[in-house]
Order: structure tokens, then sequence, then C-alpha cells
């Protein structure tokens, strides 16, 4: 059995100082916590120090990069690969976040390339889907969401315990202009979500932990969380400071 996740992505925010101090404040709220699993995803460039602060405390707290190249090494100018992030020694590779999709042309073949490579070097591979604003109104959400998890996770093998997670984010409830998603939309769409795995994966389908994202806050987690199969909240500025954080971890 998987615990609850709770993670954030912090995007291209925090010096390396604000990091440090981030991590050092929130080691001790977590561990008020144990009924959690905790991560956070950093800047690539704060990765070696906060992997070292979170080592020296012998914290529970799982650390993830935002991106990767597929290949080990090669002629990939500005890529960071899965050799040097498994030197760091990171848990978890955050693939497809939309925003990834949208301003740097990340495709679902892509991503399907980097979750294999993730998987291969020891990584979980969170694998960010969500559909469009318009993809919703025009009803075909689904379709766009199952065209996606379907390219994402070929030839993806899972076990048992999962060695995956599955986030889903509505583009139009992401970031400062995002509209939270109403609790009864997430639910329909997790549950379909949940079908498509076990449509790929039999039983182990059902284990795969299905993450929710997007204006993820005070108001709404707790409706979120207890939602069947939302088994983890992918949180951005409600989790960019461990006390606002720890707000949200009351209440789940
Ligand atoms: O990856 C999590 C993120 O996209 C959600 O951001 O700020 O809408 O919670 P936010």
């Amino acid at each position: 059995m998987n615990k609850f996740l709770l993670g954030t992505n912090w995007k291209m925010n925090k010096t390396l100082t604000e990091s440090i101090q981030y991590t050092n404040d929130l080691m001790p709220i977590i561990e008020k916590y144990p009924q959690f699993e905790f991560f956070i995803i950093p800047s690539y460039t704060h990765l070696w120090k906060i992997k070292e602060t979170i080592d020296a405390q012998k914290s529970p707290l799982k650390l993830g990069a935002q991106n990767m190249h597929q290949e080990d090494f090669g002629q990939f100018t500005g890529e960071i690969s899965p050799v040097m992030l498994k030197e760091i020694g990171l848990d978890v590779i955050e693939l497809g976040h939309s925003e990834r999709r949208q301003y740097f042309n990340e495709t679902d073949e892509a991503v399907n390339q980097k979750a294999l490579a993730a998987l291969k070097h020891g990584f979980i591979p969170l694998i960010c889907i969500g559909e469009q604003l318009a993809d919703k109104n025009y009803g075909v959400s689904k379709e766009m969401l199952a065209k996606q998890l379907k390219i994402a996770l070929k030839d993806m093998p899972a076990n048992a315990i999962s060695n995956f997670w599955i986030a889903y984010e509505p583009v139009w409830a992401i970031g400062v202009n995002g509209i939270p998603a109403e609790t009864s939309y997430v639910e329909e769409i997790h549950n379909f979500l949940r079908t498509v795995l076990i449509d790929l994966y039999g039983t182990i389908g059902q284990e795969i932990p299905l993450l929710f994202g997007g204006s993820v806050n005070k108001n709404n987690a707790s409706d979120y969380a207890r939602l069947e199969n939302v088994d983890g909240l992918f949180i951005g500025r409600s989790a960019w400071e461990p006390d606002l954080f720890e707000e949200l971890m009351v209440l789940v």
C-alpha cells in the first residue's frame, strides 16, 4: 500500500540559499506527518546541495528533477542526462509538465522516451498529463488524456510496488491564472484514468499512484484528497513556503 503523496514542483523559483532554507524548514515539519510521502522538485542547479541537506538529516524527504534528457551522454547542448542525475541520488524525475509541453515543445513521444530512460536508471518517473481548456470545452478531455497517457506509457513495465507515478494537471487549472477544478470533475477524470491504467496493466493498474495538481489550495485540498482515485497532490504555489505547505498537510 502506497502512502498518500504530497509533493511540490518549484518550477523556476528560489535561489540556492532559499532552497536550502526551505528544505531545512520542511524536514522537521514532515516528521509530524508520517502518513504521507513527501517530495520536492527544485531547480537542477540546487539539487546537489539539497541532496546533501536531506542526507545530513537522514530525512525521508524525496528529491526530484523537473526534466531529464533520455540519452546517457551526447551532443545535446544544455541538456542533463539520467547518469548525471543518478550521481546526485535523486528519487523522482518529473516529465511532461504542461509548461514543458507548451514552452519547450515536449511531445508525448518524448515523454515516453524519457520515462523509459528514467525507469531504466532506477528513478520514479512522475509523468504529467493534462488537457487544454479547449479540449474540455469541446468535451474531448478524456480522449486527449487517454492519448497522452497511452503514448507516455508505451512499453513501460509496471510492477506491484508502483514504480511510476502519474500526475493529472488540467492545464487550465495551473498557475496564477488557473481556475481550480470542480471536485466532481477531478473525481470523474481520475476514475477514468484509473480505468485506462487497469486496461493497460490489469490489477496492477489499481496500484499506480494518480496525483492531482493545479491550483491546489487550502480551500480544495481536502476535497480532492478524499477522492477514491486521488493518491496524492502535486502542488505549486501553495507549497512554496513550508508553513503554507503545512497548512495543507493538516487539511489532507
Ligand atoms: O506541478 C504543479 C503545478 O503545475 C501546479 O501549480 O501553482 O497551480 O499549484 P499551482
